[in-house]
């Protein structure tokens, strides 16, 4: 998985769809979708609800092989390799790239054995302490904890539980870091130090996180996607990408009319 893609600008690109179309049986959810994503920057996913945004972050883990109905036409490219090749194994996909969803999940476990349980599945054979501290450490949240690692996951505050999960996707030494609408169960507190620390993450990952909040796409992220909704003829309601650029752009000079109107609340 190595061939390297980069692009006029010189940013690397580690996501590549091309002409992707996703199914859920004879629904079309997104259609022709084209869209890289850059290596260390934060890309986010804007758009009103049902534009499919979960459903592409899905995508990029093979999340959506679990759901029956789902299909995929087109490509979906990590490092220039078809994610959705017979050779690819879905479990190592998984591993480089993580997912953290909107509810807090912790494993109803210790808040030690959150981070070893998916390291030790992965066959982590180094030093687990050091790889709880440091994982906890990265997400901001050892200060907090450290005193009391043996309490369980569930015991901590939202805000708390959220960092934690992010400590678990990153124990396992991920490359992308997935997120859908990972503060919105969150306190306007929690949020920002969620977001503060998307901010400090993209040094050694790549990050992409679905909101509903233009103000948290604008503060934290480097590039930004608006999906909108189209309905067809026969009544359906097919998900695409409007616009994608850098998120200056987006919010201060977007060039498509429902990406105004969107971003300035007129509709969604
Ligand atoms: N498992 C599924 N089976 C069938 N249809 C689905 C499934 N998941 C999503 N869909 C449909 O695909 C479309 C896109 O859904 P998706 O959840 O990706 O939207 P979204 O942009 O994330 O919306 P929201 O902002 O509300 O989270 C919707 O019409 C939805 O009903
Ligand atoms: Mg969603």
């Amino acid at each position: 998985m190595a061939n390297k893609i980069t692009t006029e600008n010189g940013t690397e690109t580690v996501l590549r769809t091309e002409n992707l179309n996703i199914y859920y049986g004879k629904f079309l959810a997104l259609q022709n979708i084209w869209l890289d994503i850059p290596k260390n920057q934060v890309t986010a996913f804007i758009g009103p609800s049902g534009c499919g945004k979960s459903t592409l972050l899905r995508c990029y883990n093979r999340l959506n092989d679990l759901i029956e109905s789902f299909r995929a036409e087109g490509q979906v490219l990590y490092y220039g390799k078809n994610l959705y090749a017979p050779d690819i194994d879905p479990v190592e996909v998984r591993r480089r790239i993580g997912m953290v969803f909107q509810r807090p999940n912790p494993f109803p476990k210790s808040i030690k054995d959150n981070i070893a349980f998916g390291a030790k599945i992965n066959g982590y054979r180094g030093n687990m302490d050091e790889l709880v501290e440091q994982s906890l450490r990265q997400a901001a949240l050892w200060d907090e904890v450290k005193d009391k690692l043996n309490q369980s996951g569930l015991s901590l505050s939202g805000g708390q539980q959220q960092r934690l999960c992010i400590a678990r996707a990153i124990a396992v030494q991920p490359e992308i870091i997935l997120m859908d609408e990972p503060c919105s169960a969150l306190d306007p507190i929690s949020t920002l130090r969620v977001e503060e620390l998307i901010h400090e993450l993209k040094e050694k990952y790549t990050i992409v996180i679905v909101t509903h909040n233009m103000q948290q796409a604008a503060r934290v992220s480097d590039k930004t996607a608006f999906f909108n909704v189209r309905t067809t003829e026969t009544g359906g309601r097919n998900g695409y990408l409007v616009e994608y650029d850098a998120t200056a752009t987006i919010f201060n000079d977007p060039q498509q009319q429902d990406t105004k109107d969107y971003i300035s609340g007129r509709f969604g």
